[in-house]
């Protein structure tokens, strides 16, 4: 065990600050990885917040990040797939039984017995894991990615969660050409949503609550923009779409773009906001609409994506902050006000 520096937040209601963890030597199978870049996902606040209390209840001190970027600088001898000096990525699994239906079909994601990042149960320390707002982590190899060299490290990093999460339900679903296809929310997941969907050429609408963002949008790859708090631009669109991602924090009427699918269209909801949403029937029923969720995406699925990223040059569209604003840039992204993912370059904790 060594010990090592981080940030944590000790309450729902406390400020991220710095601290010192422990972390587990290396094992045979464990890669320990350098932190350089950490991005910050919503989630991230959700949980140092304890707003997903009934599903995943915060244990405190809570040590956010999932979307991890560094260099690897001890392996354990069993290890084949990396060496020190390598990069290396993890995003928010740490671990998984492997055994399951699940695992075995590479939907870790999807495992009842997975290791979160951060926040889940740390079968070698006791305690909870801890994220990437820190020094260093160990992780078992099968749970590290390779990144591919050529992409910018710091808009690596969000790929990690924000990448996954939007790239897996967009394949499932067949997102391509001559699909016309909804991104809603323009933040973190919603513009690397953008991203893919350009990259797998489909006609992409962007919906977003901030008029400012239009340019933004058009930048990023989307075909057409719609205010959504204008009812005349949503009614256009009414019946109209083959699948739309829906990638909002916060409490908001999902049945408003239920009704912009086309028959048999798909509404998948990544964003996991603190309260329940109401549907409402009709918005399914009359079309055979349907109505899925999806949850980040399996280790195989994660790398392919990552190398899809390497081939097409796709990173995020990042704002590199020290690690000493990162509660400033949690009101930031409160209020929409980022474009489109913070990255905390991790060297600013060594400086401390
Ligand atoms: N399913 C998964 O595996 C998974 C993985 C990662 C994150 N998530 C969840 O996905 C959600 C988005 O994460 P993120 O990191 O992309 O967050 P983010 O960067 O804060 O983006 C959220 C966007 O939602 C829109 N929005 C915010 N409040 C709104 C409101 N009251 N009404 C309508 N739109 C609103 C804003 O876009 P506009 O300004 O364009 O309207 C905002 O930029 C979070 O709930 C997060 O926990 C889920
Ligand atoms: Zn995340
Ligand atoms: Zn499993």
């Amino acid at each position: 065990m060594y010990n090592t520096r981080a940030y944590s937040a000790a309450s729902a209601t406390s400020p991220l600050a710095s601290s010192r963890i422990n972390r587990r030597d290396p094992g045979e199978r464990d890669v320990q990885i350098e932190i350089l870049f950490c991005g910050i996902c919503h989630s991230d606040l959700h949980l140092a917040r304890n707003e997903w209390s009934k599903v995943m209840p915060t244990v405190y001190p809570v040590v956010p990040g999932h979307e991890i970027v560094g260099r690897v600088t001890t392996v354990g001898s069993a290890v084949t797939k990396f060496r020190p000096g390598d990069l290396a990525a993890v995003g928010c699994l740490v671990d998984s039984d492997r055994s399951c239906p699940h695992c075995q079909t590479g939907n870790e994601q999807a495992c009842r017995n997975q290791v979160l990042t951060y926040n889940s149960p740390d079968r070698h320390l006791g305690g909870v894991t801890y994220g990437g707002y820190s020094d260093s982590i160990v992780v078992d190899e099968h749970f590290v990615l390779r990144v591919p060299a050529t992409l910018d490290l710091a808009g690596a990093a969000p790929l990690l969660c924000a990448g996954i999460t939007t790239y897996s339900p967009m394949r499932h679903w067949g997102v391509g050409k001559g699909k016309k296809v909804g991104v809603v929310g323009l933040g973190g997941l919603g513009h690397m949503a953008v991203k893919f969907g350009r990259a797998f050429d489909a006609h992409v609408v962007v919906f977003t609550t901030s008029p400012g963002k239009r340019d933004d949008a058009l930048r990023l790859g989307a075909d057409e923009v719609v205010v959504s708090r204008n009812a005349d631009e949503m009614k256009k669109h009414a019946g109209s779409f083959d699948f739309i991602l829906d990638a909002v924090s916060a409490d908001h009427d999902i049945n408003a773009y239920l009704n912009l699918l086309a028959r048999d269209g798909n509404l998948t909801l990544v964003g996991a906001p603190e309260k329940p949403l109401s549907v409402a029937s009709f918005a399914l029923i009359m079309a055979r609409r349907s109505l899925s969720g999806s949850n980040i995406g399996g280790i195989a699925e994660t790398q392919e994506m990552l190398d899809f990223c390497g081939t097409h040059n796709i990173t995020a569209d990042v704002e590199v902050i020290p690690i000493q604003k990162v509660n400033e840039a949690y009101e930031r992204m409160l209020k929409g006000n980022v474009k489109y993912r913070f990255a905390i370059d991790m060297a600013s904790l060594r400086v401390e």
